[in-house]
């Protein structure tokens, strides 16, 4: 009875974690899907501490001490985490929580492959199940190891305490250890026996993960952060097949197969392939940037405050394109100021979301929510190249490599290929950012010197106070 009571709750942990996920692809729909899902996993972690039993052996969970002990310590700090945590500090707590998970899968193969030895020695497993058993265990092992190093560098990446490093050869060095860690692996796998060597490969884990993660610039960290949660997914799927437990399984699966979409999603954003992404450096020094900067600049045009602000408010429809300059500059709250007081105008006011624009999946989309903008008003890009033939204004706020028409244009550009909005198609387009200053990309962007932009320099928060003054004003 305890049994079937058990598969049915995970049958819901099951479900709820596939609903859950599909209502985070929603900004309308995420908050209760995160809800739902975090309901199935408390209904499954539970089912699992009172109602499992050992099938063999009749055995229940009985250290209920330390399982209540250790969820009340995690669940304080994790929520003491959560709440503290700033919006823009948010990719490091991803990759600290995501460490934490692969973590715990490295510690569920260290455990069981003690208890295998045990009863290796004691002759009471099945010989022809080791071999399955010890490959599950040394993948886990492997994957989680990666995944915990990799992230807790990302973190320390992230909160400034760690720097980029790199040297001479680091690639071919990161292959060695890797290759050396499948060599010991397998190596396992045929002599269970051997025990040492399940910590040589836990070590050469830790160091290929803390070593593939060291070079990686610093704004390619989320495509990093995204694959490292594939991995964690992995593990902990490895974890379901050791226990045969059905939730952990699809619960790491699920992790997994997202974990590896968005990263293929990012990298397909950016027109980068992964492989570039992990060993090319892009984006971690400025070896681009002062390229561009050298190179000579055409004739801009410049617009005041005022004249921009007359702009707009004679415009029907305009369309604001948010970008990096204006998380760095916090300026979301006093941008939805601008679109209410343009609105009360009688212009029509959305925003156009580039899928990377900012320096995390979803950064426009958050940052903006943030400031109680209706997510009717934001267009998915496809959505808004659509209507800029229609716009009258474009407001650019700190975007730049999003909208450089180079990457339609100009097959030798490193962003070529990259989907891009289509701004140039509007009426008139004015960019605000506070130099002529590349982009992450580190590129030149023709569309600042072309004749229906104008460039609107300063700080995107001071520029939108201005701006709101101003409109008021007319
Ligand atoms: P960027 O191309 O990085 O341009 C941001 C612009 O904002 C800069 O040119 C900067 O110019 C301006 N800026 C900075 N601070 C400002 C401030 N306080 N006020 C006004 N402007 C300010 O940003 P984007 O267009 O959003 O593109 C995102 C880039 O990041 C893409 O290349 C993308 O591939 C990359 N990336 C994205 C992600 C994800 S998932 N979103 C992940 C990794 C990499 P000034 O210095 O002249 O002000």
């Amino acid at each position: 009875m305890g049994l079937q009571l058990l598969t049915v709750c995970y049958l819901v942990g099951s479900v709820t974690f596939i609903l859950g996920l599909k209502m985070l692809s929603n900004p309308a729909t995420a908050r209760r899907g995160n809800l739902v899902a975090a309901a199935g996993m408390i209904i499954a972690v539970l089912g699992t501490i009172f109602l499992y039993h050992n099938a063999e052996t009749g055995e229940s969970l009985h250290n209920y001490g330390w399982i209540f002990g250790g969820l009340l310590i995690g669940g304080i700090i994790g929520t003491m985490a959560a709440k503290k945590v700033k919006m823009t500090a948010m990719p490091e707590m991803v990759s600290l929580f995501n460490g934490m998970g692969g973590a715990c899968a490295a510690l569920i193969s260290l455990v069981e492959f003690n208890h295998l030895s045990a009863e290796l020695a004691a002759g009471t497993t099945e010989s022809s199940s080791v071999q399955s058993t010890v490959l599950i265990i040394v993948l886990g092992l492997i994957i989680g190891s990666v995944s915990f190093a990799g992230s807790i560098i990302a973190w320390g990446k992230l909160n400034g305490r760690v720097k980029d490093y790199s040297f001479k050869g680091q690639n071919i060095l990161n292959l060695i250890f890797l290759a050396i860690a499948i060599g010991a692996a397998v190596y396992l796998v045929i002599n269970p026996a051997h025990q040492m060597v399940l910590y040589i490969i836990l070590v050469l884990s830790l160091l290929y993960g803390v070593l593939f993660v060291m070079p990686i610039g610093g704004a390619d960290m989320p495509v990093v952060i995204s694959l490292l949660n594939s991995f964690t997914g992995v593990a902990a799927a490895c974890g379901g097949f050791l226990y045969d437990n059905k939730v952990m399984l699809t619960g790491g699966i699920l992790v997994g197969a997202a974990g590896t979409l968005l990263t293929i999603l990012m990298c397909k954003a950016m027109n980068r392939s992964l492989t570039n992404v992990l060993v090319g450096s892009f984006g971690g020094s400025h070896k681009n940037g002062d390229a561009a900067a050298a190179k000579a600049q055409g004739a801009y045009k410049e617009i005041s405050v005022t004249d921009a602000a007359m702009v707009m408010s004679y415009a029907n429809r305009v369309m604001i394109v948010p970008g990096y300059g204006l998380a760095v500059a916090q300026a979301q709250h006093i941008c939805h100021e601008l679109e209410k007081i343009l609105e009360e105008k009688g212009v029509e006011v959305k925003y156009a979301i580039h899928p990377v624009a900012g320096r995390m999946p979803g950064h426009m989309n958050v940052l903006l929510a943030e400031a109680d903008v209706s997510y009717d008003k934001l267009l998915e890009m496809e959505a808004a190249n659509d209507e800029f033939k229609t716009t009258d204004a474009v407001l650019i706020l700190g975007a730049n490599d999003v909208v450089n028409p180079a990457a339609k244009n100009d097959p030798d550009s490193p962003i070529y290929g990259m989907p891009i909005l289509e701004v140039e198609q509007a009426k008139t387009v004015i960019v605000n950012k506070r130099s002529m200053k590349p982009g992450y990309a580190g590129i030149e962007n023709d569309l600042f010197f072309q004749p229906k932009t104008a460039m609107l320099f300063g700080d995107a928060k001071k520029v939108l106070q201005d701006l709101c003054a101003e409109i008021k004003a007319v």
